[in-house]
């Protein structure tokens, strides 16, 4: 039996390892999958898919910088990607082209599966308005958190997002507010994520160092062979801080699920990775 051919689409991509995660999730599922990776051009993003598909590609992982023309290519949206207004993952149907986004599930998926700690009742600090952080309000709103503060340097796009997410934060019952710096509270978090691209030329996003206690959870979207400037800052707080790593391997793990209706466990593929980068230092 032929396998199913899968691929992620960036530029860069080199360095992508998503091939290696998928690679990993087929050989543990059995799933005839066969996964590589695609360099498109900054203008043929377009054409790159299509041709991926004509040839019987049967779905794509989109990375930067091309998750918002996923966006606006796909037939069909998931809600979460609408809501994200990004595509991370494309599966082609029958019928078309369905748009997905799996961040902020793998997000999401990390920190509770992964790192054991429950958004349930939380109080969540978002630091970051921009894509990443949008992406992952809905995934965080559906884990029933008490409370979600969204804070950016630039207030206005803080207040947007949150303006955004009122309805959806309603609906589960969750308070939801923020604006700039001085929205944070002076008392320890449950939960902060870092959402701001921040830790690629290792800026601290400002943030009232009251936020962090021995309770909270720091969580960096990026990651490193070395822990980032985030949460460095957060354990010298006497937070507990985690890398994106988990996120990046349970993100992948949903897109698997949603081409294949089948769920790797992320664990396994997640140490590896971990001893890889490790192993680098
Ligand atoms: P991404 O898709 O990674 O979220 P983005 O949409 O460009 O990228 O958003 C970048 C985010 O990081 C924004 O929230 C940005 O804040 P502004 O909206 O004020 O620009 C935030 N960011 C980037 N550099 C930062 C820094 N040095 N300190 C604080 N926030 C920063």
């Amino acid at each position: 039996m032929s396998a199913d051919r899968y691929a992620v689409v960036g530029n860069p991509i080199a360095h992508s390892k998503s091939p290696s995660i998928h690679a990993q999730f087929a050989a543990a599922t059995g799933e005839p999958v066969e996964y590589d990776r695609l360099l498109a051009p900054l203008d043929g993003f377009v054409e790159h898919v299509q041709a991926f598909r004509a040839a019987g590609g049967r779905g794509l992982n989109v990375t930067v910088p091309f998750k918002l023309e996923a966006h606006a290519l796909a037939h069909r949206l998931s809600p979460r990607a609408a809501a994200a207004g990004a595509v991370n993952t494309l599966r082609f149907d029958e019928d078309g082209i369905f748009g997905d986004n799996t961040d902020g599930f793998g997000l999401v998926r990390d920190i509770e599966v992964n790192l054991g700690v429950a958004f349930k009742g939380a109080r969540v600090l978002l630091l970051g308005a921009g894509g990443a952080a949008r992406g992952v309000v809905l995934p965080m709103l559906e884990r029933h958190p008490l409370e979600i503060t969204i804070v950016n340097r630039t207030a206005q796009k803080a207040h947007a997002l949150i303006e955004q997410f009122e309805g959806a934060a309603r609906e589960f019952g969750c308070l939801i507010n923020g604006g700039g710096p001085q929205a944070v509270d002076a008392k320890p978090y449950d939960i902060i994520v870092n959402a701001t691209a921040g830790s690629l030329d290792a800026a601290l996003p400002e943030c009232d160092a009251r936020a962090f206690g021995a309770g909270t959870l720091a969580y960096d979207m990026m990651y490193g062979a070395e822990p980032t400037v985030f949460m460095r800052h957060a354990e010298s707080l006497g937070a507990r801080a985690a890398d994106g790593l988990g996120m990046l391997v349970e993100q992948a793990a949903e897109s698997f699920f949603v081409w294949r209706g089948v769920r790797p466990d992320g664990a396994p593929v997640l140490a590896a990775l971990r001893a890889q980068l490790a192993a680098q230092v």
